[in-house]
């Protein structure tokens, strides 16, 4: 496969590999529930910070990065050079992906600025088998007459973690239409949408004359043939189903009574007046700061949001945006019950979306509001990045506690995000192996070196609390055991802090 090449891809290959894990440091709690979670910091260690807890669980990630317009906007920079922009994405890509999960996909928006470079960069991270579309979305209705030709579209490339042929299981299909039926023949069966009785090509058995009411005969139109045999077209006439105009001389149509439609496929054409566009995002976003003097510059429509959290998943999935500008997406994940993880770099992050999200909670009825019959409550988290995890000769940063440094070896060991809680040295069972960590005097202070130390006793104490019939893997300071006894116990030891591998 061609790969796309740059100045310096090299080092942003390696900056996906290299960047340190940092703490997550909670500033404050708002609402009733902390399970969302607003970060403010530079995304590529705030998505790496993420990692151990929520590796493989992020069920829909909407990015809206810079665009690389070589504007200076209000809030951010968008003026990057052409391989600098393209080393800033590659390694939050590569993080990004390591967070999908299985049945998820990312949906990423870009203008003719970069899209077809980030299509190929794309590709390489996540699969060419694995890109699902390119919706082309109508951003603006109105014309530009000061440029050559007016952009009036932007894209939104989708990717998902399985190849495309799986992910369709996966997505939700789009609500059927509510508009476009009538009764012109008083079918008693009610309102009716006349669909076309026939397909493009040329199939055999679906090349038949049919004897319309009136006498006249049809045939298919040229270069289609009918939509079906002629057999299931007379089951169709014996139900009623066919419509051939109001003088029975027309071509059939076939009947769909309301409410008998499925979802709809969704398509890659995405209307203004269907998904919203840039003017109605800045009119909700001034409707919700009505006294802002630097309202936030170029957010995306609640509608467009919605749409897609719809199609990618469902209520109760994580939701991240690492580039979340004006929180719309965690505005919308919130409003339609998904839990989010939302990462701003600027200072907006406390100025715009913290106020915006504590008006989610409150009730705002903007945006989709009244469509989802959204009414309040719920919270969220707002944390900053805090210092490293581990110095650069792999040290266990003090600040690092238990249960942050059990979430690093348990994801490491079993490359499973770590969900569960811990206070105990037993971490959990995986594969018929249990693993153990010893650190902080999490045995208490009654046990040699606070039970860091892997001695007789600890290991007594172990084996009467957390007793295991199969193999052990456990981290400690350093242990007095002998590799005879480690053997016959079915015991790796491994050492804080040369064992813990952190990538
Ligand atoms: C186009 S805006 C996103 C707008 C958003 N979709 C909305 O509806 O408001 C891009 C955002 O990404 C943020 N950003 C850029 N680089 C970042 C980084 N390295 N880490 C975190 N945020 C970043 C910018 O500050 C800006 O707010």
């Amino acid at each position: 496969m061609p790969f796309l090449d740059w100045v310096n891809k090299n080092q942003a290959q390696e900056a996906s590999r290299e960047v340190p894990y940092h703490l997550l440091k909670q500033e404050a709690v708002y609402g009733d529930s902390a399970e969302n979670l607003l970060i403010q910091g530079d995304n590529l260690l705030a998505l790496k910070a993420l990692i151990p807890f929520y590796a493989g669980r992020v069920k829909c990630i909407f990015i809206d990065p810079p665009y690389n317009t070589q504007s200076a906007f209000t809030h951010y920079d968008d003026k990057l050079e052409h391989s600098q922009w393209l080393s800033m994405m590659y390694p939050r890509l590569v993080l990004l992906r390591e967070l999908l999960a299985e049945d998820g996909s990312i949906w990423v928006t870009i203008d003719d600025n970069e899209a077809h470079y980030l299509k190929v960069l794309m590709d390489e991270v996540f699969g060419r088998k694995n890109f699902i579309a390119n919706m082309v979305w109508q951003k603006r209705t109105s014309r530009e007459n000061r440029a050559a030709v007016g952009s009036a579209h932007d894209h939104i490339l989708v990717y998902a973690k399985v190849t495309a042929v799986n992910w369709k299981e996966f997505r939700n299909t789009l609500p059927a239409r509510e508009t476009g039926f009538k009764n012109p023949d008083n079918d008693p069966s009610g309102e009716w949408r006349a669909i076309p009785f026939t397909a493009q090509g040329y199939r055999k058995n679906q090349m038949y004359e049919i004897d319309t009411p009136s006498g006249k005969v049809v045939t298919p139109p040229r270069g289609r043939c009918w939509g079906a045999t002629e057999q299931s077209l007379n089951q169709l006439i014996s139900e009623g189903r066919v419509y051939f105009g109001k003088s029975g001389d027309a071509q059939p149509t076939i009947k769909k009574y309301k409410g008998e439609e499925s979802g709809l496929v969704p398509m890659t054409w995405w209307t203004a007046e269907e998904f919203g566009d840039n003017t109605a995002a800045k009119r909700e976003i001034l409707e919700l700061f009505e006294n802002d003097d630097t309202p936030f510059g170029t957010p995306k429509p609640e509608n467009l949001i919605e749409r897609i959290l719809h199609i990618a998943s469902n209520s109760g999935d994580v939701i991240l945006d690492s580039f979340l500008g004006s929180a719309t997406t965690a505005a919308v994940a919130h409003k339609t019950g998904r839990r989010y993880i939302g990462i701003e770099m600027g200072d907006h992050a406390r100025t715009h979306c913290i106020p915006r999200l504590q008006k989610v909670i409150e009730g705002e009825q903007g945006g989709i509001s009244q469509a989802v019959n959204w009414q309040g409550g719920g919270g969220f988290r707002f944390c900053t990045l805090g210092e490293a995890a581990f110095d650069e000769h792999g040290r266990i940063n003090v600040a690092v506690k238990f249960a942050t440094l059990a979430a690093y070896v348990w994801h490491f060991e079993t490359g499973e995000p770590s969900q569960q809680t811990f206070d105990q040295p037993l971490l959990g069972i995986h594969n018929g192996t249990a693993y153990y960590l010893l650190y902080n005097g999490i045995l208490g202070d009654r046990r040699p070196a606070s039970g860091n130390v892997l001695t007789h006793a600890v290991l007594q104490a172990i084996n009467d609390i957390f007793p295991h019939a199969g193999r052990k893997v456990i981290y400690g300071e350093t242990t007095r055991l002998g590799a005879a006894r480690l053997a016959a116990e079915n015991i790796t030891f491994k050492q804080i802090p040369y064992d813990v591998k952190m990538r």
